[in-house]
């Protein structure tokens, strides 16, 4: 029962009303936490954890996995629900919002079987200097965490899950948009967990993370988001150099298009690269650079390929283009398209502009000058920026002075020339694909970044080494 406010949540979805009018269709509501129930929150982790001696962190490895499993087991059960209210919620098409919730039950396996393995090599002794020791994998304490909206389910899992299953107690603010479908895990965690190890609060992080963060009882900030926001957290922490940070922040990864690339497989690759749930995605490419000489034969084909892609409800089959979940979002968009015409650039496609309430068409914008907003700002959504440059120096320069540092792509067939520019590019971001778009996946590699794009590292087993402290027990040999 709930007595205090209540947020109605809109989808980006628009449907006609009984007038014909398109409006946003109402999915649901939430309670709104503010900073009261956010601390009794909190207070219910501190006392979980209780200092290292609660029963969840001196839980044995095997005793935790089982209750993830009982977890596992029941949001198997929610599988329907949880996947419709992604494509609800942030207008994600329906077959990506099933990969999303398949990958996590995947990511959730992988995660226990690493656990397993970990586990094993840690009840091991070593004998060293004269000391026995065993060293193990021990909890950090309360763990506050934040998802995204474009994974609201995945991503928000890459934290949580490692940091419970290493027996930290967990206080989870869900994203503003992709909340809903977080009620009933919710309510499978509580179910499966001993009380108080999982935490929750719905509403405006500006009114209930500065309590929090402020009262300094937060061991963990894991944050997927951006890096304004993530500046503001961490300042808001009164031992700040005391403060573990895992995140994934704002990115602009780059593509170059090297004189000899196979402009079909360049083709292809920038377009799910750059246009995959709208481009809503932090690895998603964000500036395309080309070699003058392939400049106008790439946009020759890659601008319609962009305009074909097929705008609609999300539970269309084959829809590729899909509502924008952010209100403010097309405004922006549309902001950067004035700013880059006002400097001479131009759409090259039939792109641009709303195809109707929260539907953009997605625009190739050409070319694009350093001055441009679509030059350094993360747009995060579909409009694609394309630089045509001489000499690959230009693009090394632009990673170099770019405050971002997450991942590229080089498209190219001389493996001389790809190979000349991967060590320069894999020590400027954390990942280099060659003739492949940018992502993540699979969720076993590395995922971080430099600069401004990351702190910490996640991946299936990163992310168990960040989410906990290695700790021995040791004594004499004698
Ligand atoms: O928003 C960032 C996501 O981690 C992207 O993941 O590259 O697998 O789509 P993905």
């Amino acid at each position: 029962t709930w007595n205090g406010p209540v947020s109605e949540v809109y989808s980006p979805i628009c449907l006609p009303d009984a007038e014909g009018n398109l409006q946003r269709k109402l999915v649901g509501s939430f309670p709104v936490t503010g900073p009261k129930q956010a601390l009794e929150a909190l207070e219910a982790a501190v006392a979980a954890y209780d200092n290292g001696r609660g029963e969840w962190p001196t839980m044995s490895v095997a005793g935790r996995i089982s209750c993830m499993e009982t977890f596992v087991g029941k949001m198997l059960e929610q599988k329907k629900l949880v996947v419709n209210l992604i494509m609800w919620e942030i207008g994600k098409n329906l077959a990506d919002a099933t990969k999303e919730f398949d990958r996590t039950i995947k990511y959730i396996y992988d995660t226990i079987d690493t656990l397993k393995t970990m586990d094993r090599n840690s009840s091991r002794f070593r004998i060293e200097e004269g000391i026995i020791g065993q060293i193990r994998r021990s909890p950090l304490g309360v763990v506050l965490a934040m998802g995204p909206f474009n994974y609201p389910l995945n991503e928000t899992y890459t934290t949580l899950i490692p940091s419970i299953l290493m027996g930290n107690t967990i206080l989870f603010k869900t994203p503003k948009h992709g909340s809903l479908l977080h009620y009933p895990l919710l309510e499978a965690f509580r179910s499966s967990f001993p009380k108080g190890v999982v935490n929750s609060m719905y509403g405006r992080g500006a009114d209930v993370i500065p309590p929090v963060m402020q009262s300094g009882k937060v061991n963990v900030l894991t944050l997927i988001g951006s890096s304004r926001v993530a500046d503001q957290l961490q300042r808001q922490h009164p031992k700040l150099n005391r403060l573990r940070s895992i995140m994934s922040l704002d990115a602009k990864n780059a593509a170059v298009i090297l004189p000899d690339a196979d402009l079909d497989v360049a083709v292809s690759e920038c377009l799910l690269g750059t246009l995959s749930f709208n481009g809503q995605r932090c690895t998603a490419i964000k500036i395309i650079w080309v070699h003058r000489s392939v400049a106008d034969e790439f946009l020759r084909r890659f601008g319609p390929a962009v305009s074909k892609l097929k705008p609609g409800m999300p539970w269309e089959p084959g829809t590729q283009i899909t509502p924008l979940p952010e209100p403010t979002k097309p405004d922006y968009l549309a902001e950067c398209i004035q700013d880059a015409q006002a400097n001479g650039a131009a759409i090259i496609n039939e792109g641009g502009g709303e195809v109707a309430e929260s539907l953009f068409k997605p625009a190739v914008v050409y070319p694009v000058k350093e001055g441009m907003k679509l030059y350094r700002e993360e747009q995060f959504g579909p409009i694609i920026p394309v630089v045509a440059f001489d000499d690959e120096e230009e693009f090394i320069h632009y990673l170099i002075t770019d405050d971002h540092g997450m991942q590229a792509s080089i498209f190219g067939t001389d493996t001389n020339a790809i190979a000349k520019l991967i060590d320069p590019l894999v020590n400027l971001v954390s990942r280099v694909n060659i003739n492949a778009q940018c992502q993540r996946g699979p969720d076993t590699f590395p995922f971080t970044g430099r600069k401004d794009s990351a702190e910490g590292t996640l991946s299936v087993e990163d992310a168990l080494r960040s989410f906990s402290i290695r700790s021995a027990v040791a004594t004499k040999d004698t």
